[in-house]
């Protein structure tokens, strides 16, 4: 198979958010330290009826029916997340109930986890099985889904809800450069879920900044493979992993630091001055210096504005979504650009904490309806998607966090089964029975 890639997209998110703001008074924190100190806008979250199960049935459904595709069509079907529902049984296989429906059970793959990075895992998979004699000329499906919430404290604003769906196959106007790959991957205590009765992740905030910077060098494999030293000047865009808009700012001010030690063609005279105190930093040093962080963000500013701003909306208006992050930013940028993009190409860093990275590269094309960029870019709508959120108060989101800890691992009770919030096609939760078995409905 030839031109192997992404052909279609879909994404859901929670109508029910908190903005950062009214969170940040309600939490005590000085003004602006969620909204300017994370770069957050709004938070969405799962009330009681939803979880990671129901958000990746509404997406994937979804995206069947919106591009017409038979689902007798999916031939492997991969999930990311790291939201545990079951130690053992997959969620890949709650969703066969969809497929089955239509007699098919043909279909390879299972779940993969590694904090927020499976869902590049299950994309991997899929890719590679489309490319190799194993391909029996069907799609392949992907879906990214996750619920972040964290305990009370620092992190509880760096949360997040959504799934997203991808369909993989052929002649894609979203092409993988496949050569153009590289990996970081490493033992690191910064971000982990030990405590299998709590939803909630253990983490070392500061630790997981560096983790995550430190794993942004493995850029280098892509030049091993190009011949030629990369610099942010061979990309049109740069799509960054984002737990919260201010890392990805980092991040983007960091590639260009790396550009300005190895010279390359992205930096300017007046860059290169103001950097030059920083060049004897040692590589430690260069991680937990804040005045190079503040130097580097400075001058990188008018490149950022125009090589990563188009992909931070989701990221920015719904959190931290996880596995789905990534391609939350990515979709943000179809949204943002999708009549420009044709020719264009676009570098993805994905990171999991643990931890696990890569660097990979895309190429577009404006592909043919159904699988057009134009197409996607209208499917997902996300202008009407975030347009009819509802907006809780903080202390109702306290509140639905409290009921959610109550609930995890119970069973024997039923929902609200209010849906009134959620628009139709969406499924919902209803009932976790005695035996723990988890039942859903579709509005
Ligand atoms: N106005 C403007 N900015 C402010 C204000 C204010 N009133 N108050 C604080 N800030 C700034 C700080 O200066 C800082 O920005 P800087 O780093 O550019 O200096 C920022 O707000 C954050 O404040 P801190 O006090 O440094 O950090 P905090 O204790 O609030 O924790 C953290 C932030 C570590 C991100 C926390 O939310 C966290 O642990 N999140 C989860 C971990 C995470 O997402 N890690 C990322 C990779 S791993 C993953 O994806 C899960």
């Amino acid at each position: 198979a030839k031109n192997v890639g992404v052909l279609a997209m879909e994404i859901y998110f929670p109508p029910t958010c908190v903005q950062q703001e009214t969170l940040e008074a309600h939490d005590g924190a000085s003004k602006g330290k969620y909204t300017i100190g994370l770069g957050q806008d709004c938070m969405a979250f799962c009330t009681e009826v939803e979880d990671v199960i129901s958000m990746s049935l509404t997406a994937v459904t979804s995206l069947l029916e919106k591009y017409t595709i038979d689902p007798k069509q999916i031939g492997r079907f991969e999930v990311g997340s790291e939201t545990v529902i079951d130690k053992s049984k997959s969620i890949k296989t709650f969703l066969m109930q969809i497929f089955e429906k239509c007699g098919n059970t043909d279909i390879e793959g299972v779940d993969s986890t590694n904090a927020c990075y499976g869902g590049t895992a299950a994309l991997f998979n899929c890719v590679n099985w489309v490319e190799s004699s194993s391909w029996d000329g069907r799609y392949g499906l992907v879906v990214c889904t996750d619920s972040a919430v964290y305990a009370v404290g620092p992190a509880r604003p760096t949360g997040g809800a959504a799934a997203i769906a991808m369909l993989i196959g052929p002649d894609a106007p979203i092409v993988f450069e496949s050569k153009f790959r590289g990996s970081h991957m490493s033992h690191a205590y910064d971000f982990y879920k030990p405590n299998l009765a709590s939803e909630y992740p253990v983490v070392d905030g500061k630790l997981s900044q560096t983790c995550y910077l430190m794993a942004l060098d493995t850029r280098y494999k892509y030049e091993k493979l190009e011949g030629k030293q990369f610099s942010i000047s061979d990309t049109d865009y740069i799509v960054f992993h984002s737990p919260y808009n201010k890392l990805v700012q980092k991040s983007f001010a960091r590639l260009l630091f790396n550009d300005f030690m190895r010279n390359g063609s992205s930096v300017d005279d007046i860059a290169k001055e103001k950097l030059s105190p920083f060049s004897n930093l040692t590589g430690d040093e260069s991680y937990q210096s804040r005045d190079l962080e503040k130097v580097s963000q400075q001058v990188s500013k008018s490149l950022y504005d125009a090589k990563v701003q188009p992909t931070t909306l989701i990221p920015k208006q719904v959190g931290n979504m996880y596995t789905a992050s990534l391609y939350a930013a990515f979709a943000s940028l179809i949204h943002n650009k999708h009549s420009e993009l044709a020719g264009k190409r676009v570098i993805l860093f994905s990171y999991g904490s643990g931890l696990t990275s890569t660097m990979f590269s895309l190429r577009l094309h404006e592909g043919q309806h159904p699988f057009s960029l134009s197409n996607i870019a209208t499917v997902m709508n996300v202008a009407g998607k975030l347009k009819w959120r509802h907006e809780f108060p903080p202390e109702k989101f306290v509140q639905t966090m409290k009921l959610m800890e109550h609930r995890y691992e119970a069973k024997a009770f039923v929902t609200s089964k209010d849906c009134s919030l959620l628009s139709p096609g969406t499924y919902y939760l209803t009932e976790v029975d005695s035996m723990y078995r988890r039942l859903y409905s579709k509005k």
